[in-house]
Parts: structure tokens; C-alpha cells; sequence
């Protein structure tokens, strides 16, 4: 089969490398993906929101099944769309990818049907907003963008100084553009959080392995937010019993809600969680596979991912085998000096070949004019290793980063440490 994946980051080449191993599949193409796929995708330099052309390259090359696999496609209508000219697709419609789209849609969502999540109010004018904060007069305090924001539309204010900052400088100077225009104002909460993908075709859910993002640039969980800089599978705080109480008060419900509003949703479901002293709650979903949680999930998955995707599709999910890898994986990212904010880019980049157990999944690369591979974007590689225990996948992955050869590059020393701390008090 003729199949095409719509991204480029270091997710998409996950998704790349698993789906290559499927029989099935003849040929892969990426829109637009990066020069780290050649070899295993043709790269069809098509941005992933340009949905007019994704759907005019489908057609004209007899494309037979495609992965949308970031949020703004999704949200933009890139399932509705393809679906129409006969082409079935991974992921959800824009109806039901309005999950991660919008947080005052979730949040009422979550609301309405009793799904546990932090305490909040929505506003649409900053002197309200403002009158809100200054009722609750209680910090820290979560100020959260309603629409797309890249990973950066959620402000943690640790004083009230900080939150009218964050309230004016999303409502009134735009910095996040319409997404802003709206916000939410939401109770803090504390635990640790575990990222929950799921397989879903909108009657059955399948939870992947679970997993731990390491959001902030530096260690010690230092710095600003970025869309992740490493990640471990599967996340310690995720014990069967929390596994138990998250799918009967948080996945199902959570389902069965999005069917009761007419907006079934099929694809992957990203549960971002926070295991709280009052068990867990939602603190975010994505309406997608997580990057990078994705490079530690499928190289533990043992089952065929264009079966398990195609059953998303056709509704025969209950049917169909989702299996894991007992042992577990690390994922380091190697981000260009300045991420995420200003940062330069055209450095030539080296990545060690995949062994058996262990990857490079390349995000942000380009080929310059001689010819050479270089960098192009915040995040450029992730490193993989999988190992039978977390402390020997943590180890390789950081040996093997010492082989990513990229002059400006920059990664965190201490991925998977509070994993590995938390296995050693249990
Ligand atoms: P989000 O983009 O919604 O995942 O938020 C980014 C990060 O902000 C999360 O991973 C959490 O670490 C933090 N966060 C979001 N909402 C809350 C909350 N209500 N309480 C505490 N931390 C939060
Ligand atoms: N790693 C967080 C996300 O994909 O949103």
C-alpha cells in the first residue's frame, strides 16, 4: 500500500520507522518530514497545513490510508477533508480534535460529565478575568490560552502581578493571536503527571504504555517550557491501581462523553494526567500521539501499528491486539543552544545509526546546498534506547547521545532521573 504520514517532527519519525516494519506497506511518503527520514520516507515538501495541497497530493497519487499526526492539521479539518475524496485516515475529524483545539471545550466537556480536572472559570475580558483573580486571591494560580499555543499558552503565576501580566499580555497584546481571546483560570495542582496515549476508535479505548514528559529546557526542571526534552516509558507513578481508576473515572467517561456531544473520536488520545493527593485528574488532552512521547512509546510496541491504526478507522478495535514490551525506554532530546526561544540553526548534524534497541529520531533537519545534512529547528534529534529496566534504558540513551554529532547542541543531563528515584522508594 501507498500510505502517507502529514508531519515532519521527531514524532512523525517514529511513526515512520514502526509503520516500515508492517508488510502491508509499500511505500511512505512524508509531508513534509526532514532530511533525517530519507531513506525511509520520500519527503513531499508539503506543510502540514497546507490542507488544500495535502488532499491534491493524496489524490493524485492514489494515496490509500494517511496519518495526520499533528494537532493543527487535525484541528484545521485534514481528516474531514481526506475523508471526503474516499481517503480513511488515522486520527480524529476536526469535531472531535477540538479536545485539544480548545481548553474551554474540555474543560465544560469534562464539567459536564463529571470527568476529574482542576476547578476553573473561563473568561472573554480581562477586567472580569482580573475580578476573578483578585475573588480567589490565591496563588499560584494557572492562566491557560483556550486555542493552540505550540505548548506555550499556560502560564503558572506565582503572584498576582504575574497573572494580570499573563491575563494582558494573551487578551489584550495577542501574543498567542485568537488563541487568546479566551482564557481559562484554573486551580493549581500538584503530583506528578503521566502522559496516557490511547488507541481509540470510539467505542473501545486501548491505553498504550504509559509515560513521563520532561517539559522544562533545563535540569532540575529548570527553565522555560518546551514542547519536551525527554521522556521515559512507562511512567512509575502509573501503578495498575492508578491505571484502574483512570480508565473507569477518565478514558471510558471521557469516550462516552465525546459520542454523547456527536463528536466521536477516533485515532490516538493523548490523557495528559496529574496524579494528585485526590487521585488523578486531567490536566490537558491532545487530540494526538505526544512528541516526544511517542519515541518511547512505539519502540515498545510489540503489535503491528498499521493493524492497530487501520482498526481505529474501521471500528474493530476490541478485536484487535495492542501489545507492549515489558522492558522500558528513554528518549533524550538534543535541542539547538537558545531553545525555545531564539535560537540558530545550519549546523551540521550527525546521528548514530538504529541497532536492534536503540533509535534516532530525527526533528528538525534540512539539507543545505552542498548537499549536507544540517540543523533546522528547536528540537533536532531524539536519542532512543530500550533496555529491560529503566536504569539500564536511561544509561544507554546517554551514551548513545554522546555519539549525535551538532555543534550548537544541547541536552538534559538528569531525563529519568525522578522516574528512576520514584522506583527506588517504592
Ligand atoms: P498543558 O499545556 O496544559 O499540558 O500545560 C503545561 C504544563 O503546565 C503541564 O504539563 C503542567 O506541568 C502545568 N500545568 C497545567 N495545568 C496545571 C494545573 N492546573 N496545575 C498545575 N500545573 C499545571
Ligand atoms: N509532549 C507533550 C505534547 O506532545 O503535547
Amino acid at each position: 500500500m501507498k500510505i502517507m504520514v502529514v508531519g515532519g517532527g521527531g514524532r512523525e519519525h517514529a511513526i515512520i520507522k514502526k509503520l516500515k516494519q508492517s508488510p502491508e506497506i509499500e511505500t511512505i511518503y512524508a509531508l513534509p518530514g526532514n532530511a533525517g527520514m530519507e531513506g525511509e520516507a520520500v519527503l513531499v515538501p508539503i506543510g502540514a497545513k497546507d490542507i488544500d495541497a495535502i488532499v491534491t497530493f493524496a489524490v493524485e497519487n492514489e494515496i490509500e490510508y494517511a496519518v495526520v499526526a499533528p494537532d493543527d492539521p487535525l484541528v484545521l479539518g485534514a481528516v474531514d477533508r481526506l475523508n471526503a475524496v474516499g481517503i480513511p485516515c488515522f486520527g480524529p475529524t476536526a469535531n472531535a480534535a477540538i479536545i485539544e483545539g480548545s481548553k474551554i471545550f474540555s474543560k465544560n466537556l469534562m464539567k459536564k460529565y463529571g470527568i476529574p480536572t482542576a476547578a476553573y472559570e473561563t473568561f472573554d475580558d480581562s477586567g472580569k478575568a482580573i475580578a476573578y483573580l483578585d475573588s480567589l486571591n490565591q496563588y499560584p494560580t494557572v492562566i491557560k490560552a483556550d486555542g493552540l499555543a505550540l505548548g506555550k499558552g499556560v502560564i503558572i503565576a506565582q503572584t498576582r502581578e504575574e497573572a494580570v501580566d499573563a491575563i494582558h499580555s494573551m487578551m489584550e497584546d495577542k501574543l498567542f493571536g485568537s488563541s487568546g481571546c479566551r482564557v481559562v483560570i484554573e486551580e493549581f495542582l500538584t503530583g506528578p503527571e503521566v502522559s496516557v496515549l490511547a488507541f481509540t476508535d470510539g467505542k473501545t479505548v486501548k491505553p498504550m504504555v504509559s509515560s513521563m514528559d520532561h517539559k522544562r529546557a533545563l535540569d532540575h526542571d529548570e527553565g522555560l517550557n518546551t514542547g519536551g526534552m525527554g521522556t521515559v516509558a512507562p511512567n512509575p507513578y502509573y501503578t495498575d491501581e492508578v491505571a484502574a481508576v483512570c480508565m473507569e473515572t477518565i478514558f471510558l467517561p471521557t469516550i462516552h462523553a465525546m459520542n454523547a456531544e456527536g463528536r466521536t473520536f477516533r485515532g490516538c488520545l493523548y490523557f495528559g494526567l496529574m496524579i494528585t493527593p485526590n487521585g488523578p485528574k486531567v490536566i490537558e488532552y491532545n487530540c494526538r500521539f505526544g512528541d516526544p512521547e511517542t519515541q518511547v512509546v512505539l519502540p515498545l510496541l510489540k503489535s503491528d501499528l498499521f493493524t492497530v491504526m487501520k482498526a481505529t478507522t474501521n471500528g474493530t478495535l476490541a478485536e484487535t491486539e495492542v501489545a507492549f514490551a515489558d522492558g522500558a525506554a528513554c528518549c533524550v532530546i538534543v535541542a539547538s543552544q537558545g531553545y525555545p526561544q531564539k535560537y540558530q540553526s545550519g549546523f551540521p548534524l550527525a546521528v548514530p545509526a538504529d541497532t536492534e534497541n536503540e533509535y534516532s529520531f530525527v526533528a528538525g533537519a534540512k539539507k543545505n546546498e552542498e548537499g549536507v545534512t544540517v540543523s533546522a529547528g528547536g528540537r533536532v534529534v531524539g536519542v532512543t534506547a530500550v533496555r529491560p529496566t529503566l536504569k539500564e534504558a536511561v544509561e544507554a540513551a546517554y551514551a548513545r547521545v554522546t555519539s549525535v554529532s551538532l555543534e550548537n547542541g544541547f541536552y538534559r543531563r538528569d531525563i529519568g532521573k525522578r522516574a528512576l528515584a520514584a522506583k527506588n522508594d517504592k
